[in-house]
């Protein structure tokens, strides 16, 4: 393969992406970065006005248009998904990217395990993993129709090693790296060889979901769960969501075209380190 050949498996012209929590801030990064390999992007988010300020970023080549869905609701998805063939004319590839962490789903000094409360787990349940699996059924059809796609799920480091305390989340990614192995392998096996699904697994990245457990507000050092995180990444820094961007552009284009049912850490060696 030559070099203009390998260059073009990143050329995304003409292709449409739907990514869900795209008006956040790790799929807000993902979107741009479709758009600037040329892409068609569907942000589809709960609250869709926070995609304009990233739309307004954007300077092309491809372009990003904002919808909302709940990844909760399948009829808000089927809407979705006919909204997005009629702006771009087609579909591609599905990033399952809205999801997260409740704090009443976690052990705290106030709150033991055996208090967590049951609404507080089923919230962080059905966000990451039926809010995965719903628009996977949805999106996922029309790919098995055309026999050709790429899934990306949102899986996280807690998923290989339970984070203290994050009982609901932990479980819940987990299940999103399990149901990536089985989706790849039913896909693969009762509908084309060339759909693909995957998942990345991010490890600490400062965002708006984590920035209180990791820094301290008012002098912005590290807390010592942050500085605990920091002495077991042997690249010694939290991630940033550019970090993301390499795996993703991978996962989706033709240069992962033989890898499926792969959950990829991305995590400054977190997961490889054994503490000595
Ligand atoms: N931040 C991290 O360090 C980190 C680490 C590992 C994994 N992750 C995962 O990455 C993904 C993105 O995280 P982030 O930090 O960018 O979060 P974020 O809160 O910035 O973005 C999540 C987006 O999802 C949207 N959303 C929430 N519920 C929704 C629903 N029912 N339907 C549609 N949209 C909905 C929100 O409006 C928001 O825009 C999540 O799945 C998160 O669990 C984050």
């Amino acid at each position: 393969m030559n070099q203009s050949e390998l260059i073009k498996m990143y050329d995304f012209t003409g292709r449409t992406v739907a990514i869900t929590g795209g008006a956040g801030v790790l799929c807000g990064a993902m979107a741009e970065a479709l758009v600037s390999c040329g892409a068609n992007v569907a942000i589809l988010d709960r609250e869709p006005e926070k995609a304009q300020p990233i739309i307004d970023r954007m300077a092309g080549p491809g372009r990003a248009v904002a919808f909302y869905t709940d990844v909760l609701k399948p009829e808000v998805l089927r809407k979705n998904l006919d909204e997005i063939l009629a702006e771009f004319g087609g579909f591609d590839y599905l990033i399952n990217g809205a999801g997260g962490n409740s704090p009443g789903a976690t052990t705290r000094p106030d709150q033991t395990f055996f208090d967590i409360p049951e609404s507080a787990l089923r919230f962080v349940f059905d966000l990451n993993m039926l809010g995965t699996i719903f628009p996977c059924q949805v999106f996922g059809k029309r790919m098995a129709e055309l026999g050709d796609g790429v899934i990306l799920n949102v899986s996280s480091m807690s998923a290989f090693r339970p984070l203290t305390r994050v009982l609901g989340y932990s479980a819940a990614k987990a299940g999103i790296s399990n149901f990536t192995q089985w989706l790849s392998v039913h896909l693969a096996q009762e509908y084309s060889k060339r759909l693909r699904v995957n998942a990345i697994a991010p490890g600490f990245l400062v965002t708006d979901q984590n920035r209180n457990l990791l820094l301290d507000a008012s002098t912005g050092a590290l807390t010592p769960r942050g500085q605990s995180i920091i002495d077991h990444t042997p690249m010694g820094r939290f991630g940033d969501p550019e970090d993301l961007l390499g795996t993703v552009l991978w996962l989706l284009s033709p240069a992962s075209s033989f890898v499926t049912g792969a959950v990829i850490p991305i995590d400054g060696g977190f997961a490889a380190f054994a503490g000595v």
